[in-house]
């Protein structure tokens, strides 16, 4: 099989900075493409910022014999959004892939959190995505090519103690996705998720330094770089890190028809039936639930 290249094409890396963006970065560029490092060079609680991080990052693709910008942009700013489509565009006249992988941490119990504390999140993770993806999905329609990585994570797929605010934020990237690889297939724009574990500054506090060790965010990229490739698959959630690579899957049991007047109390008794796993599916869009109640319900 051939390596995956990305002569010609255009990527775009939000909060490419350090961590495991920087590491995509440098990827994509040595894969062939023309990369736009993104970052507003901020603490890991969003505050502050400067373009020195994304500058560093460009320097570095360059001396590697790449080709490079820097954008200093904050993603959940309007007017910084549409100056980078538009500077990207001026540049290099096309964009054919958008990693959303900025983010940022304001972890605390629920008990203690500041609704501040929940929204700012949301707005960094999910409007962070939306923006720069409603400012190019024109773009990517016009050049009927596209591919478009957002960066969920275990918190949202499963949960993590001290962060309701994150899980939300990242399992609603889930949900954008699985409507825009719907939306975006006829134009030949996959939307695909990855779910990374990686050492970075976000997970410095929370791990020893001997599991860290095993984590570095390079080996996240491949999955990355895949989901973002002419081959990619259309709404797939990949899990990676350690050099693991696994697809999560939303799946929905068989269930049990308990008839149209069912009480409470049915449920309650057929709930081994209601949870039995045999025969669980992942539909590919939300008509498929529909369609079984109905083929269940004898329609
Ligand atoms: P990081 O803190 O090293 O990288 C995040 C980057 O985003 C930083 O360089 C930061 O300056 C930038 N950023 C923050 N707000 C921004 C904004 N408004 N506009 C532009 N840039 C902004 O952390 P890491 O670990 O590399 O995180 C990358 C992504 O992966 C995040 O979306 C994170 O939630 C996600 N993730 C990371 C995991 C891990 O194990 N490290 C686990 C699951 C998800």
């Amino acid at each position: 099989m051939s390596n995956i290249r990305f002569d010609g094409q255009v990527v775009i890396v939000t909060g490419a900075g350090g961590g495991l963006g920087r590491s995509h970065a440098l990827e994509f560029a040595r894969r062939g493409a023309k990369v736009v490092v993104n970052d507003l060079g901020g603490t890991l609680d969003g505050s502050g910022g400067s373009s020195a991080a994304a500058d560093a990052v460009v320097a570095e693709i360059i001396a590697a014999g790449g080709e490079a910008i820097a954008d200093g942009a904050s993603v959940t700013d309007d007017k910084g959004v549409a100056a980078l489509i538009k500077r990207t565009m001026d540049k290099w006249g096309r964009i054919d892939v958008l990693v959303a992988n900025a983010g940022i941490l304001r972890d605390k119990s629920f008990a203690k959190m500041e609704l501040s504390d929940f929204s700012v999140v949301v707005d960094v993770h999910l409007m962070g995505a939306v923006k720069p993806i409603k400012a190019l999905w024109e773009i990517m329609r016009a050049q009927n090519y596209g591919r478009i990585v957002v960066t969920t994570s275990s918190t949202g797929l499963y949960g993590n103690f001290g962060q309701a605010n994150y899980g939300a934020a990242k399992l609603s990237l889930v949900g954008l996705m699985n409507t825009l690889k719907i939306e975006g297939a006829k134009n030949n724009i996959h939307v695909n998720a990855i779910s990374p574990v990686a050492a970075t500054r976000m997970t410095d506090a929370l791990m020893p330094p001997e599991m860290l060790a095993k984590l570095a965010p390079e080996h996240v990229t491949p999955g990355v770089v895949y989901l973002a490739s002419q081959e990619a698959p259309n709404g797939a959630i990949l899990t990676a890190g350690a050099g693991v690579f696994a697809l999560a899957q939303i799946v929905e049991t068989e269930g049990a028809y308990l008839g149209a007047g069912a009480q409470a109390e049915a449920v309650r008794d057929q709930w081994a039936q209601i949870t039995d796993p045999a025969g669980a599916e992942a539909y590919p869009a939300g008509a498929g639930q529909t369609q079984k109640f109905l083929r269940k319900s004898g329609f």
